[in-house]
């Protein structure tokens, strides 16, 4: 059984009211704040970096999820981790030669360790970051195409979450993307216990009512395991 945690993506949020939309959103309920870094490279679209990550953690102790969508995450280690980010996800598709490098590097700055997998990547491909020591300790499985928020919940993204929680029950699996009161349900009966979810909470009129049916969505599913 694993803890339940909610993080709401703050792409959704008023990015030129960052400080305090986090702040809102921890005291709603979230767990984490899940920030999404793309590079315009990997994913066509361009948000923030490091930059951003240093002003923010001024403001606020909160975890601070950090996706990277960016084609070269080997970069951004040294100054995500200057700049307080807490966890460093980068893609599969994107560190398939270096990635042993990479989580050493992501370990070393103290943050922790995740590999996320776009919708057409087989869950097989990220195993080996699971095994060993120098492994990774979340993983993200992606619900929608990467780039953007307020898309479709790929309901066929569930086996891989429901194969990762057979063969790793003490594994965060987050996944990312058109999470939901609608959706909740499936994802964390496949056995996702992080949630990422942003335009449900910032178009709800009670984030924090979303956010509580999140949670125990999750706590219930996971008493089953
Ligand atoms: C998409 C991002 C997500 C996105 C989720 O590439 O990784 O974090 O913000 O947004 P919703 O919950 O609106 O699908
Ligand atoms: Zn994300």
């Amino acid at each position: 059984m694993v803890k339940a945690i909610i993080a709401p993506s703050m792409l959704s949020s008023d990015f030129a009211n960052l400080a305090s939309e986090s702040e809102r959103m921890l005291h709603c309920g979230a767990d984490w704040l899940h920030m999404d870094i793309m590079d315009g490279h990997f994913v066509p679209n361009l948000t923030i970096g490091a930059p951003v990550i240093e002003s923010l953690r001024k403001h606020t102790n909160a975890y601070l999820d950090c996706h990277l969508m960016v084609t070269n995450p080997l970069d951004y280690v040294e100054t995500l981790g200057a700049a307080g980010a807490s966890g460093f996800t980068f893609h599969v598709e994107t560190s398939r030669d270096n990635w042993q490098e990479l989580v050493q590097m992501i370990k070393s700055k103290g943050m922790k360790p995740g590999v996320s997998l776009k919708p057409g990547t087989p869950v097989e491909e990220v195993y080996p970051l699971l095994e060993g020591e120098n492994s990774v300790e979340l993983v993200l499985v992606m619900t929608v195409e990467p780039g953007f928020g307020g898309q479709k919940f790929m309901p066929e993204m569930m086996h891989k979450v429901r194969e990762l929680r057979k063969k790793y029950p003490s594994l965060d699996i987050e996944v990312d993307g058109g999470l939901g009161a609608s959706t909740i349900e499936l994802a964390a009966s496949a056995g996702a216990n992080c949630i990422v979810a942003g335009s449900s909470v910032f178009g709800a009129s009670d984030p924090a009512h979303v956010i509580s049916l999140m949670r125990h969505s999750v706590e219930i599913a996971q008493n089953g395991f």
